[in-house]
């Protein structure tokens, strides 16, 4: 089945995330000539994210993996090429529909977790239903299932700096998910935990995303962190060189 959109291209039905011929380039000064340059990033990039599956996105540092991530998460915008969702063209729709999408659609968890310092890990992971205005018995509800899911509802009344690493991801995922967002963007989540504690929090992220039925894009350096993940896309200077 196909559904079509204003702004779009017709979409299957189990299509979530069709990117076509996307290129980005950044402006860079070169400090010697005081000239601006431009580097290419991303070269040419398709590849279709189907519903429910895991994809994880592999290659060097520096091949464009972050980049990739935050144009498919709207952070971002491409030089060329597009990025459809659902059928729905996100960078050339409205201003106020692509910031809806990235405050209901997507969950974004960061190496560096980016949870609020100055919050404790409850008003970190509520944070999000306020922006929704959910009422506040529905939003401590919310947290407190999504916490026991994560294994920190004792951690709850904590600040970040309180916490271990692995327990800070797992508040991280806790708050991506909280408004049940369809897509999961995930760059480097173990990247700053030891090795047990990635894989804990790889199974506690690849079981919920497979429970609640969510699609995860996961950029990684492991070999064995993409083994949690359905397929694997590796990129070399900014171009795809295999899809499996
Ligand atoms: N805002 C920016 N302005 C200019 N160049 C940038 C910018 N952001 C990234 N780059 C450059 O673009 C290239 C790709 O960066 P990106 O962060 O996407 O790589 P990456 O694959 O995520 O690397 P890593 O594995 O180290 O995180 C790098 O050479 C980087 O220096
Ligand atoms: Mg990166």
């Amino acid at each position: 089945m196909k559904t079509e959109n204003k702004t779009g291209r017709a979409a299957e039905s189990d299509e979530l995330l069709c990117v076509r011929d996307l290129c980005k380039r950044y402006a860079v000064e070169n400090n010697r000539t005081m000239k601006r340059e431009y580097s290419e990033v991303i070269r040419e990039v398709s590849l279709t994210v189907r519903k429910n599956e895991s994809v994880c996105i592999m290659g060097r540092s520096g091949c464009g993996k972050t980049t990739l991530l935050k144009i498919l998460g709207g952070l971002l915008a491409p030089t060329a090429g597009s990025v459809y969702y659902k059928g729905e063209d996100l960078f050339r729709c409205r201003w106020k529909r692509m910031e809806e999408y990235r405050r209901t659609q997507v969950g974004f968890v960061f190496q560096d977790y980016k949870l609020l310092d100055h919050l404790t890990i409850r008003e970190n992971m509520i944070l999000p239903l306020m922006l929704e205005h959910e009422d506040v018995e529905t939003s401590v509800r919310k947290v407190g299932e999504m916490a026991d899911r994560l294994q920190i509802a004792g951690r709850l009344d904590y600040y970040p700096g309180e916490l271990a690493g692995g327990e800070k991801q797992r508040a991280a995922i806790g708050r991506a998910l909280m408004n049940d967002p369809e897509l999961i963007l995930a760059d480097e989540p173990t990247g700053n935990l030891d090795e047990a504690c990635g894989r804990i929090v790889m199974e506690l992220l690849t079981g919920l995303q497979k429970k609640l039925h969510k699609t995860l894009v996961l950029v990684t350096h492991d070999r064995e962190i993409a083994d949690h993940c359905d397929r694997t896309i590796t990129i070399r200077h900014g171009r795809i060189v295999s899809l499996d």
